[in-house]
């Protein structure tokens, strides 16, 4: 993931500290902006995680959403969803996405790229949903969680938006090297944990495939199942895959 985060430290979000809040409220980065996101919208496809328009990159990540989303149809509810790059994979695997993004061009990004496709987009807050009682078999957030200001209440809030059994699929990291930025497996998996029965994360530094090039940073999905499983039939919410490999 390029973050296009500042040079400038004293704008650096994570503090390394248990909490992945710490010194947010201090040192906000630009992504926290809308207008940072607005701006990003016409050039956001260009890096290889994010438009997905190296074969190998998108079949790498077309495979990885197949493990992480349920097997059968699924309602996917995409948070900070940008041009839509994985709710159209997610779509091709015959899941109904509904995007949600706070940035309008992002929004009608994701919308011209679905165009045909059983999804729907919608300009929202990612920490408030606009879905009213609409309830999703899974949760996708992929580089949205760490810059948004309160982690915790987010989390508490998508985990309410799923269907018993329902999962969570928060694709996260902390890119760069002197200066990373981001939140840690560990601490996002802190703040899962009491909210699901399972949790399972699976490192995505290994696999080049998924960047378009080695890193050496932290990159991870973590997936959490929430209570409720065993009362849903097969298909949608029917529990997490084991691990790849
Ligand atoms: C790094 S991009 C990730 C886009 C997409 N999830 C992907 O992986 O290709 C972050 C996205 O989150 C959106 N975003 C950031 N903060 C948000 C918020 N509070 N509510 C909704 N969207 C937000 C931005 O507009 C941007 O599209």
């Amino acid at each position: 993931m390029s973050t296009d985060a500042p040079a400038d430290p004293s704008r650096r979000p994570f503090a390394g500290s248990a909490n992945p809040r710490a010194g947010r409220e201090e040192s906000p980065l630009p992504t926290a902006d809308a207008a940072y996101w607005e701006a990003a919208a016409a050039s956001f496809d260009d890096e290889p995680d994010h438009g997905l328009r190296d074969p190998a990159v998108r079949a790498a990540w077309a495979a990885r959403l197949r493990g992480w989303l349920p097997s059968g149809p699924a309602a996917v509810l995409d948070l900070g969803c940008g041009t839509g790059s994985l709710a159209l994979l997610a779509a091709e695997q015959g899941h109904r996405v509904t995007g949600i993004d706070r940035s309008p061009r992002m929004i009608a990004r994701a919308r011209a790229k679905l165009a045909g496709r059983e999804a729907a987009f919608l300009v929202g807050e990612a920490a408030e949903p606009p879905v009213g009682e609409r309830r999703f078999d899974a949760v996708l957030v992929r580089h949205v969680l760490w810059a948004l200001p309160d982690a915790r209440a987010a989390l508490r809030r998508w985990a309410g938006l799923l269907v018993p059994g329902g999962r969570l699929v928060l694709v996260e990291g902390r890119w760069g090297e002197a200066e990373p930025i981001g939140v840690s497996a560990a601490e996002l998996t802190a703040l899962v944990k009491p909210l699901a029965v399972r949790t399972r994360m699976e490192s995505l530094v290994d696999d080049p495939a998924l960047w378009g090039k080695e890193v050496t940073d932290e990159r991870y999905v973590l997936l959490a199942e929430v209570p409720g499983g065993e009362a849903v039939v097969a298909g949608a919410g029917a529990g997490l895959a084991p691990p790849r490999g």
